[in-house]
């Protein structure tokens, strides 16, 4: 008996080294994910953030600052217990960028783990970064915080009251003073739940437990996000898809102007690892890339989308020239054969009037890109191992 449980145990030591590439992660189990002392067992991998462009900004300094924004390596680890999971999230920043009081023109530093939300079928995963209607995300967001005044008590940490303007004096500002240090906060974290574009909605009520936090060293930062398995939101078993993204103050970075990694598999160690998604995420397209630049130049694509940098920009749809680094095979085979399936609404319909990326028909959102479910099988995969190849270098 002994023997067999021997065998089964390295054989599945075996195929977890094998599919330990750029995607897949193992959650080691520990005793309690709250005791720091566990990142020293868990093991980091290296992951890939690209940046995300797909719309640009209504902030021309901020464009320029980003024009060129390299692709970012995190090591990313993770560790969980019978109640909770927690990762580990390192990056490169030089410069420390804190929310801090009264003043209202620096962006922060910031990290964020998103998780999937728990349906029926676990696959298609929901769109990256703001979830699909049906298909819902939850968004874990750190920020990096001074200590900041909150006066009201409401946690509205971007409102604080200016003390010079506070109009009071003497011995009423000592009091004003000491009031407001007592609701002094350092803690800038959010919890969102998104089902598709501009659903993002943040969560209140405490219904999610969880707990983030960031320190600064020498290289850059290390983040820390802790959180139930299972609420009303999640059910984290077997094998969980999650994204991390980072946020640079320094370049202006906030909301969607950040790098941005992929879904990553990540597998309960002793859980039933779910093969098929694992696989997704991590071998791509068996297209032929080569043949898949044919097949877009012989559609026109790049007569709506910028998909290389050399491209010239087109507000007709999105940029693609990083889409292969943060998406799977599976959504951009969706986005050619099913556009309207997720839309990516565009930022400013006010400055591209005559562009919109979508029509209302029946209150439903439809994108107005046309369908390409007539092409083969063949060339839709061509395409995809095509546009699989569109991302920034690693700076
Ligand atoms: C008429 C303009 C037009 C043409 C031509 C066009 N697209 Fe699109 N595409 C759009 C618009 C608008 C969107 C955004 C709305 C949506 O999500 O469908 C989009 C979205 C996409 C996305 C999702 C982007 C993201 O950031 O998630 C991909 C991938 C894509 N198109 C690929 C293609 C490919 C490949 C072709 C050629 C076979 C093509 N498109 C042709 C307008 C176009």
């Amino acid at each position: 008996m002994n023997k067999i449980l021997t065998t089964v145990l390295s054989l599945g030591v075996a195929a977890s080294a094998a599919l330990a590439a750029d995607g897949a992660i193992t959650a080691v189990k520990v005793a309690n994910v709250k005791d720091a002392t566990v990142w020293a067992k868990a093991k980091f991998s290296s992951i890939t953030l690209y940046p995300q462009t797909a719309i640009e900004f209504n902030d021309k300094k901020a464009n320029v600052l980003t024009e060129n924004m390299k692709a970012k390596k995190a090591n990313v680890a993770a560790v969980y217990d019978g109640k909770n999971i927690a990762l580990r999230v390192k990056w490169t920043d030089k410069t420390k960028d804190v929310e801090q009081c009264m003043v209202s023109d620096v962006y922060t530093d910031g990290f964020a783990v998103q998780f999937a939300g728990a349906t029926k079928k676990p696959q298609p995963l929901p769109y990256i970064g703001m979830g699909s209607i049906g298909r819902p995300v939850v968004v874990h967001l750190q920020k990096a915080t001074a200590k900041v005044y909150e006066p009201n008590g409401n946690k509205d940490v971007g409102m604080q009251i200016n003390r010079q303007q506070a109009g009071v004096f003497l011995e009423e500002l000592a009091v004003f003073d000491a009031k407001v240090a007592s609701l002094a906060k350092t803690d800038y974290e959010r919890v969102f739940v998104g089902e598709g574009f501009r659903s993002l909605t943040e969560v209140k009520d405490g219904s999610i437990k969880s707990n983030g936090a960031m320190t600064h060293g020498p290289n850059g930062w290390a983040g820390t996000l802790t959180r139930a398995l299972k609420d009303d939101y999640v059910n984290l078993n077997g094998t969980v898809p999650v994204s991390i993204a980072v946020w640079d103050g320094s370049t202006m970075g906030r909301n969607g102007l950040k790098n941005l990694s992929a879904w990553v598999a990540i597998t309960l160690e002793g859980q039933k690892q779910d093969v098929g998604m694992v696989a997704d995420l991590t071998t791509g397209s068996k297209g032929n890339a080569t043949k898949g630049k044919a097949v877009v130049e012989a559609n026109g694509c790049n007569g709506c989308h910028q998909m290389t940098a050399s491209d010239a920009k087109t507000f007709m749809g999105p940029s693609l020239k990083n889409v292969g680094g943060y998406s799977s095979a599976a959504y951009l085979r969706e986005s050619i054969v099913k556009p309207s399936a997720v839309v990516v609404p565009g930022y400013n319909r006010n400055a591209h009037r005559n562009m919109p990326w979508y029509n209302l028909e029946k209150g439903k959102r439809i994108s107005t890109m046309s369908e390409y479910g007539h092409l083969s099988k063949e060339d839709v995969e061509d395409m995809v191992a095509y546009l699989l190849t569109f991302k920034a270098e690693v700076e």
